[in-house]
């Protein structure tokens, strides 16, 4: 019997009403890949203030699949023992669940000289190829064969050796999966036009606090040289805040509150999207670990043209969530989704609102404002997007059901009950089939 679930909200009919403080969690990118990056440790590590979302649990069953024995010891906080690990065929369902199970192929690449995995799966926005992946491990000796479910990579003698990989773009799960893979290769590898995501920077700091030789962190290069299995005994990794979560609270701030404080996480992270709202008109003040947004009824903002870009740019994962904003903002907004094709799809819905949205291919979307906007029954389609309609639900009139919350829960932690601590009327609808 599978349950699935929705959200039902009643929403503010464009009333400023949400007002107290809502609290960011660990980020899921990076709880992600320190879990995956345990098939590097040959006894055990510690990870704390781990989001409590579907996404890890299904890198934990992944892990579990592999031999990792994983238990939590207190909330939110994981210990992982490595010592049984044996396998390195990545579960097929779980891997067709969650694209980002592709992080889990250099580890296990790297340590056990094979790896088989299927076509990953994830989020629909789009087309996600892996050729990055699939040529960084040829560049490090391996060999790779397609059948009809998936990928088998194999290196002869059992070990990659270090290469100079250039990335033709700066993929972020692929910067973590070499940079993972290269620890346990033979000799010196070296990343260019690597990701430069803070989240990346968090898992080589944590790697380099158990035995890795990485450097250049933060910058375009990278450089490892392979070291060896990484001991993780007394070393806990705490999950650095989700700034993409934080930004959508910030977003909501900016849309519907009369003085929200966005705390636990980090406003650093956070520039582009501050520049932003700042840009808009959104009165907003920062402290160290957290955003307080003020509104009041009168206040108009001003469009933007938005450009999504890898960090430091404007996350992509925030360009769903700011179309909710520009539907709400005076005049003619503009959005180039410059990271994924086809991460545009889900106006569609957000038009059935009442909003006027036009995508005008698969990259670009004009949105003239302000509308009120109607509450709907929709279906997310990814979790971002899915937050998004969230968004558009708590600012509309009337009730909206957003359905597939599956997918929203991969990414958000306990979303009804936070939300309604600040004043959000939302609920969780379960039914069995
Ligand atoms: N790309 C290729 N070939 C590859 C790999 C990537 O063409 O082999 C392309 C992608 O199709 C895309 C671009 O490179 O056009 C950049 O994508 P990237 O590889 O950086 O994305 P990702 O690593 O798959 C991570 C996050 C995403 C986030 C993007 C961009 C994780 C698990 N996922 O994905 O997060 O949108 O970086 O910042 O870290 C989410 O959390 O909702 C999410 C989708």
């Amino acid at each position: 019997m599978e349950t699935q679930s929705s959200f039902q909200i009643e929403g503010l009919a464009g009333e400023r009403k949400l007002t107290g403080e809502i609290k960011v969690g660990g980020a899921k990118n990076a709880a992600l890949k320190v879990l995956a990056a345990s098939v590097l440790f040959k006894d055990e590590l510690t990870i704390s203030r781990v989001p409590e979302i579907e996404d890890v649990l299904r890198m934990l069953e992944a892990l579990s699949g592999l031999g990792v024995v994983g238990r939590a010891i207190a909330p939110g906080t994981y210990k992982l023992s490595t010592d049984k690990i044996s396998q390195s065929d990545i579960s097929p369902e779980v891997a067709k669940k969650m694209r980002s199970s592709i992080v889990l192929t250099g580890p296990l690449l790297a340590r056990f000289g094979r790896v088989s995995f299927p076509f990953p799966g994830g989020c629909v926005i789009g087309k996600r190829p892996i050729d990055i992946f699939l040529d960084g491990y040829l560049a490090m000796g391996a060999t790779v064969s397609e059948s009809e479910t998936g990928y088998s990579v194999e290196v002869a003698g059992g070990q990659l050796h270090g290469a100079e990989i250039f990335f033709r773009l700066p993929s972020v799960t692929a910067t973590e999966t070499f940079m993972m893979a290269a620890i346990l290769a033979k000799g010196k590898t070296v990343l260019k036009n690597v990701a430069l995501e803070p989240e990346i920077e968090s898992l080589g700091r944590f790697l380099i606090s158990c035995g890795a030789k990485i450097e250049g962190l933060g910058t375009p290069t990278i450089m490892i040289e392979g070291n060896g299995l990484l001991s993780g005994r007394e070393k806990i990794y705490d999950t650095m805040p989700d700034r993409i979560e934080a930004g959508s609270f910030i977003i909501l701030g900016a849309l519907a509150a009369t003085d929200l404080k966005v705390s636990g996480c980090d406003p650093v992270h956070l520039d582009a999207l501050l520049g932003a709202l700042r840009a808009a008109g959104v009165n907003f003040e920062t402290g160290v670990d957290f955003v307080r947004i003020f509104g009041n009824e009168d206040k108009v903002f001003g469009p933007l043209e938005l450009k999504t870009h890898e960090y430091p740019g404007f996350p992509t994962d925030l360009q769903a969530p700011m179309a909710i904003f520009f539907t709400q903002v005076a005049g003619q907004s503009f959005i180039f989704e410059t990271i994924f094709e086809g991460r545009l799809t889900y106006l569609e819905a957000i038009d059935r609102m009442g909003a006027k949205a036009r995508i005008l291919d698969s990259h670009r979307a004009i949105i003239d404002g302000p509308t009120p906007l109607e509450g709907k029954e929709m279906e997310s389609p990814d979790l971002r997007a899915g937050l998004a309609y969230l968004l558009a639900g708590i600012i509309a009139k009337g009730q909206t059901i957003v359905h597939n919350a599956y997918y929203i829960d991969r990414g958000y932690e306990h979303l009804t009950e936070r939300l309604a601590q600040i004043g959000v009327n939302i609920k969780r609808l379960t039914r069995a089939d």
